[in-house]
């Protein structure tokens, strides 16, 4: 039996998916796993159960070929390992570059020793999103890509995704082209009159990004454009832009069961 950290984000609850399957199949295997969201304030017995862990995962939504801001932040506090195995999960929903090896280049200089990258796609969260006939072919065909996954896992064995001359230039230009928005984009997001001061968004962003001040919400610095708040606003009062007002051009995504913003969604 391996002991397995798996430590992860997800906006809008794909990533949970896929750690989530990740899960079931490792354990199947006789390994086992603590799932870890890099959401929760890391506490001692956290901090304790990835010390102790004989194998560290790391998963995350691919945002411009890199992982989430919150999940960087976590990941540069994590301590220095000798010689941890580790694989690193992006979950793209068009392309995944490089990501995960880039993603991973921190780790690796504290001693965590990366044996595999994948990409594991799902539904895109940004534009355009599937529409929900769509969504559980995707979603199967990342099902059978995380039951390729696990037995390489379980084994430790060498496997590299996105790893070459295609998945290096793809990846570098999509950083090098989002590097100076990233952090200036919520600028656009706002409550439109829909909203009805329940709270859920201030409750459920991951960044403590919005604010509710006299009963209207605000969004401040902070925010890492998950699209939770956006997707899973339960009247769907959250707008980016004007134009996503027009429901029909700019179609919420209900997350990978179709259920929409609730605990199994990553929230
Ligand atoms: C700001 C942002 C940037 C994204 N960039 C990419 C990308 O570069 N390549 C890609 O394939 N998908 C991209 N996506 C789509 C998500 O990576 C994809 O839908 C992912 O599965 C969402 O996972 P989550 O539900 O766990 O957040 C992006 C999404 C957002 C919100
Ligand atoms: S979740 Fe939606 S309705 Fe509730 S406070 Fe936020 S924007 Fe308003
Ligand atoms: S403000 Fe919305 S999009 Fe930004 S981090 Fe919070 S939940 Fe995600």
């Amino acid at each position: 039996m391996t002991r397995i950290a798996l430590v992860f984000f997800s906006g809008t609850g794909n990533t949970a998916w896929v750690v989530n399957r990740l899960e079931g199949r490792l354990t199947e295997l006789g390994d086992a796993v603590q799932i870890v969201s890099c959401e929760q304030v890391s506490p001692l017995s956290v901090d304790r159960e990835i010390a102790r862990a004989e194998v560290l995962g790391v998963a995350f939504p691919v945002h411009a070929s890199w992982a989430p801001r919150n999940l960087r932040g976590y990941l540069a506090r994590l301590p220095a390992a000798r010689d941890v195995p580790l694989f690193v999960i992006a979950v793209p929903a068009i392309f995944g570059g490089d990501a995960a090896w880039y993603a991973a280049r921190p780790l690796a200089s504290k001693g965590y020793v990366p044996f595999l990258y994948a990409n594991v796609f799902m539904p895109n969260n940004l534009y355009p999103v599937p529409r929900p006939d769509q969504v559980p072919r995707i979603v199967g065909r990342a099902a059978a890509k995380v039951d390729r996954l696990a037995p390489l896992i379980h084994e430790r064995r060498r496997h590299t995704e996105g790893v070459h001359p295609l998945g290096w230039l793809g990846g570098y230009l999509q950083r090098w082209g989002f590097a100076p928005f990233e952090g200036r984009l919520q600028r656009y997001l706002f409550a439109g009159e829909a909203c009805t001061g329940c709270g859920w968004c201030v409750a459920n962003c991951p960044t403590g990004a919005i604010e509710m001040i006299e009963g209207s919400i605000h969004f401040r610095d902070g925010c890492i454009l998950c699209t939770r708040c956006f997707h899973y606003c339960p009247e769907h009062a959250v707008q980016y832009t004007r134009a996503t007002q027009n429901q029909v051009h700019f179609r919420r995504y209900a997350g990978p069961s179709g259920s929409g913003g609730t605990q199994e969604e990553g929230t």
